[in-house]
């Protein structure tokens, strides 16, 4: 690492004292880099990562949204029922029967609602930490709105 830094420690007008800082704080420095990345969240990082892909994204359903949504996104589990989860394979088939500005204006809300969540997350959690908008956007368009009654949400 031919660094200008590396360049600087050998400069013989350092004072030993200097060399010495310059020395320890390397060690220091890396410990506290590795402390830092280990004690940040993965998922604090993901959004801004990348986009999740389709398949990603039905897998991330699967592990966080079936428990009130269901397998198939009908809402026909315990959870979905007792907090009278909406039937995404019946709003699908709602959504084939609304003209353009409605459907844009019900998919802009079905966005919101997985980055906010519910009732200040009790009802449902904010996803915005885990799904960026363009992650909900396609969750909404390519996996919600084409549930089909029966058919599991999976990879
Ligand atoms: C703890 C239960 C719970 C979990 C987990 C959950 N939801 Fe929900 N969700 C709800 C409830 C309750 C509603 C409101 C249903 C209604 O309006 O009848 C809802 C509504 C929605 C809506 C409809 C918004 C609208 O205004 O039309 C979308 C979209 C949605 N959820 C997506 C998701 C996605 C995607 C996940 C997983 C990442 C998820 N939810 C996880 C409980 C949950």
């Amino acid at each position: 690492m031919p660094s200008t830094l590396q360049h600087s420690a050998l400069t013989p007008s350092r004072s030993a004292a200097a060399r010495l800082l310059n020395l320890l704080s390397r060690p220091i420095l890396g410990a506290l880099l590795l402390g830092l990345l280990a004690a940040t969240p993965g998922q604090a990082q993901a959004p801004a990562a990348r986009a999740k892909t389709l398949q990603e994204l039905k897998a991330f359903y699967q592990q966080n949204c079936t428990r009130c949504h269901g397998l198939d996104g009908s809402a026909k589990t315990p959870d979905g029922k007792k907090l009278g989860g909406l039937d995404f394979t019946r709003a699908a088939q709602d959504f084939r029967n609304l003209s353009g500005p409605a459907s844009e204006r019900e998919i802009r809300t079905m966005i919101r609602t997985i980055q906010k969540g519910i009732f200040f997350g009790i009802t449902m959690p904010a996803w915005k930490d885990q799904l960026s908008p363009e992650d909900s956007t396609l969750m909404v368009r390519d996996i919600l709105l084409k549930a089909e009654a029966g058919k599991a949400i999976q990879p």
